[in-house]
């Protein structure tokens, strides 16, 4: 495609290290929307003859359809899908092919189909972030009543009710659903038109070639243009928060699957078994899921490191943006896939949940509040609670478990009604403040939740 300026042949090792056609054919769907789009701008603009517009479109339309069906063949030799694809177009229409390269460099033309691949893949994550949401949600409705302790420093904390738990998983959702939102918007200009770097002598139609690519609108500087890869990099990001977000949820259900908790059964689909010992039912999804946001995280920063140091305009090393885009793509796919229909399948052990909140204090919070309503300073109703339950773990007894006059020992002030006010399911309803555990405030937050995720 050079060959005028040299002599000599390309060593081959060159080639092993030069050529991204191993990685980039992956392009090719977007490389050929490009092509259309430009060859049809050509051709309006008078830039090259309408009947040689057309010959290139009707060829670029039959590559797709071979792509398509998977006949294309690629050549090593031919470095990357843009050359491969110009030399299968030479291949099929002739000589006017080569006028397809008029007004335009590679270098725009990889950016933008960059461009075209992260404005796709971020609608299609979103697509199924949306799926993972509503089996969290399937889940919460169901459990609104179910009573889990909540944990602060994996200590039991206070009850809480299991949607509203598996809510909280629902909003980090929809904040991720915002930034892969946000890389869409990124991606959603074309960079086509700042040919190497400098734009072009031919008179061009830059927002035609945008608008044909449904793009909302052109670089306002060729340099950027050709430079830019923050969209793949926000792209990255929101695929790292989303990693790290699955992540929480993968452990959470590891430890609550586990034999000490117990508060999970993995559903058998989703489960996997030992080779060794029979007894095994392992959380092998929620595992990987776990530990899958560590590649992701690598790929973000190998290309802010890439960039980092990149004197402007391109660079060969921005084609090393690719391996680590797909394969973060590829992944978070394999994870969403597979965790939407395990959440759904989950089954909850309310009874294991209920008896790890009775067996443990996690009411103490209840009795000290129920003093300050009587008029004792919180400070001092929470010194008289801790006593009390000193007292009871001594005896070997839930809180519940001490006789009044023990209570009364410790504060005159607390009657019979105590008894009521321990009950873990009374401690969920009585806490109505926005965005707290009351059952009635979680009903509220799931309509919330469900109109966020499938729209009003
Ligand atoms: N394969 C290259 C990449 O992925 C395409 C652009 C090459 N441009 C160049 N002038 N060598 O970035």
């Amino acid at each position: 495609m050079w060959g005028g300026r040299f002599e000599a042949e390309t060593d081959p090792r060159v080639h092993a290290l030069n050529a991204s056609i191993p990685f980039d054919r992956r392009l090719v769907r977007e490389d050929l929307e490009g092509s259309l789009a430009h060859a049809t701008m050509l051709g309006e603009t008078g830039i090259i003859a309408p009947e040689d517009a057309e010959a290139i479109i009707a060829g670029l339309k039959a590559l797709l359809a071979d792509a398509e069906a998977g006949r294309l063949s690629f050549r090593l030799e031919d470095e990357d899908i843009h050359m491969n694809l110009e030399r299968l177009l030479l291949e099929r229409i002739g000589p006017v092919g080569g006028k397809l390269h008029t007004a335009r460099s590679r270098n725009d033309q990889v950016a933008l189909d960059l461009h075209l691949f992260v404005r796709r893949q971020a609608e299609a994550v979103v697509e199924k972030i949306r799926t993972l949401q509503r089996a969290l949600l399937h889940q919460a409705e169901a459990h609104v009543e179910t009573i889990l302790p909540g944990y602060t420093h994996l200590k039991r904390a206070q009850p809480v009710s299991l949607a509203h738990h598996l809510l909280a998983y629902v909003w980090m959702l929809e904040r991720d659903v915002r930034r892969f939102r946000a890389a869409q918007t990124a991606a959603d200009v074309s960079p086509l038109g700042a040919g190497a770097l400098a734009g072009t002598t031919h008179p061009i139609d830059p927002h035609r070639t945008a608008a044909l690519l449904g793009l909302a609108g052109i670089y306002p500087n060729s340099i950027d243009a050709v430079s830019d890869r923050d969209f793949a990099l926000d792209f990255l990001y929101a695929a790292s928060m989303l990693m790290m977000h699955l992540s929480r949820l993968g452990e959470e259900i590891v430890l609550w699957a586990s034999d000490e908790f117990g508060f999970v059964e993995l559903p058998d689909a989703f489960a996997t078994g030992s080779s060794i010992m029979p007894q095994k039912k392992n959380p092998d999804v929620f595992e990987l899921t776990r530990a899958k946001s560590g590649r992701v995280f690598g790929h973000l920063f190998a290309l802010l490191t890439v960039l980092k140091g990149l004197p402007l305009a391109y660079n060969k090393d921005l084609q090393e943006d690719k391996e680590g885009l797909f394969d973060t793509v590829d992944t978070v796919h394999r994870v969403l896939d597979v965790l939407a229909p395990a959440v759904e399948t989950l089954r909850f052990r309310s009874e294991a949940m209920l008896r790890a909140v009775r067996e443990s204090y996690a009411n103490a919070t209840e009795l000290a509040d129920y003093l300050v309503r009587k008029g004792v300073p919180f400070r001092d109703a929470h010194a008289a609670a801790g006593r009390l339950v000193r007292l009871a773990a001594d005896r070997g007894v839930p809180l519940e478990g001490l006789p009044l006059e023990d209570f009364k020992a410790v504060s005159p002030l607390i009657g019979p009604d105590v008894y009521t006010v321990l009950d873990p399911v009374e401690a969920v309803r009585r806490r109505t403040s926005p965005g707290g555990t009351g059952f009635d405030e979680v009903r509220r937050q799931l309509a919330q939740a469900r109109q966020a995720v499938d729209g009003p």
